[in-house]
């Protein structure tokens, strides 16, 4: 659940899952349906749907059974047996109208099904279409996957698709950032203390870094990844939400809308990028990766220099790095304070004085510190760098996708993403998508290219340090 309970009517009494024989239902959907009914929520009935040859039911519920073995920390096989007695399956071509008349008896008795597409993009508009023309999208929401469309036109013209069978209310454009705890804890952390506020602008705040690192390479994800890059992947979408949470203004009271208008009008005041702002890079031997193109230029790292042009952040750089086989996987904020201005205590066994600077870790870990200097015991003014800092974990938390998928049954907003948000991000992006320097090749267990420092004007990049433990 949300911050706030905003619905749009009444929960889903079925979930169709379209793409349940595929990748993203074994490693996430099944877990998160999983781990719902382990914490005391009831399901409707699953209809799980895929045009696969030679699958049956329990083959289906064989890959859940897989999927949350692996994925979703063990089975209690009590738990199992109450989602296995829920699924039902229609094996079934997305282009026959029989599979959606198939799918019409199936959800008989049933009036507000939520649809959700683990599908690719291109199927989105048959699927929908199926759906309009076997009567299925009455009072029905649907939850659609990130990447929503390759740039603006196409996300235009998905949206349009959608729209021709349902209201922006009823759909459900995930990205799984939005349904993290510690991203939550963002806009929590800034609007539930009043320290911060005063000083979170331009006068007080002189960069601030976001670093995306996973240590991991494409995974078995060659194909898909190879036509996406990590642009179109992580950037046009969860790094430039959590950017939008962390500089928005506090929104207008606690309606699922204000917040959303506050991100979309965040996200429109972002400075679309050019070539100079960007560097893309891609690690040694990804070309030999299964599915990869030999020649390809796809870059698995970025580094992106943003500006916003706000009154609150005129000049204030937001300097964004994600990409694959880096040294560690974590993602972590760093929003640097100005130096005092004065250097009273220049004497610093630490060398030259730091500023202050507040840490904001989402993963693996989260938690937050504020880093400070403070004076060595002794009689002489030398002090040294030490962080306040909160880890926030609860060993029961639960997945993005878990709240994701009970806000998305229950018709709660506020952690999806809005056609104008995804279409200003697009444009954020749009001119660096086809014009664009060549990706530089960087050794993998490295923080990226070199090239990458020219977007500091001089500064340097934080890079994480390890998780603890
Ligand atoms: C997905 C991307 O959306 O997010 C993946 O497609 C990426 O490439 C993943 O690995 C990262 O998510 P998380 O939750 O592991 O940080």
């Amino acid at each position: 659940m949300g911050f706030f309970v905003m619905t749009n009517g009444l929960t889903s009494d079925a979930l169709v899952l379209f793409g349940a024989t595929g990748d993203l239902a074994r490693r996430k959907i099944f877990p998160a349906l999983y781990a719902m009914l382990q914490h005391g929520r009831t399901l409707p009935p699953i209809v799980c749907v895929a045009y696969s040859p030679g699958w049956d039911l329990e083959k289906v519920r064989a890959h859940a059974h897989d999927g949350i073995a692996q994925f979703g920390g063990g089975v209690d096989e009590a738990v199992f047996r109450n989602l296995s007695s829920l699924l039902t399956y229609i094996n079934g071509d997305y282009e026959d109208p029989a599979t959606f008349e198939e799918l019409r008896r199936a959800l008989e008795g049933r009036s507000r099904p939520l649809h959700y597409f683990a599908i690719p993009p291109s199927m989105f508009p048959v699927v929908v279409r199926g759906l309009a023309s076997a009567n299925c999208t009455e009072n029905a929401r649907v939850v659609v996957e990130k990447p929503f469309g390759r740039d603006l036109e196409s996300a235009r013209s998905l949206n349009a698709t959608l729209y021709e069978a349902l209201p922006e209310s009823s759909i459900f454009r995930i990205d799984h950032y939005l349904g993290k705890e510690a991203v939550q804890n963002i806009l929590y952390f800034r609007f539930a203390n009043s320290f911060l506020e005063p000083i979170w602008n331009r006068n007080h705040i002189r960069q601030i870094q976001i670093t995306m690192a996973e240590s991991i390479g494409v995974e078995g994800r060659g194909r898909f990844y190879d036509s996406v890059g990590a642009i179109r992947d992580v950037l046009q979408n969860h790094l430039l939400q959590v950017l939008a949470l962390l500089a928005m203004e506090p929104p207008l009271g606690t309606s699922a809308e204000a917040i959303r208008d506050e991100q979309a009008k965040l996200l429109k005041a972002i400075r679309p990028l050019e070539p100079g702002d960007i560097v893309r890079g891609q690690y040694e031997g990804y070309r030999n990766e299964e599915g990869v193109a030999r020649g390809s230029d796809t870059e698995t790292f970025t580094a992106v220099r943003f500006f916003v042009d706000s009154w609150r952040w005129a000049g204030v750089p937001f300097i964004v790095r994600t990409g694959k086989k880096l040294p560690i996987t974590t993602t972590e904020i760093r929003a640097e304070f100005q130096l005092p201005p004065q250097r009273v205590f220049a004497l610093s066994e630490a060398g030259p004085l730091a500023t202050n600077y507040l840490r904001m870790r989402l993963s693996p870990t989260v938690s937050i510190a504020l880093g400070a200097r403070t004076k060595n015991a002794g009689d002489r003014m030398v002090g040294r760098p030490v962080e306040l800092y909160v880890c926030n974990n609860h060993p029961d938390e639960m997945s993005a996708y878990e709240r994701l998928l009970g806000d998305a049954l229950d018709g709660e907003a506020m952690l999806f993403a809005r056609q104008d948000a995804v279409e200003a991000s697009w444009n954020v992006v749009e001119a660096v998508l086809s014009h664009r320097d060549p990706a530089y090749t960087y050794e993998a267990g490295t923080w990226g290219p070199q090239e990458a420092d020219l977007l500091l004007a001089g500064g340097r990049w934080h890079n994480p340090r390890p998780p603890q433990g």
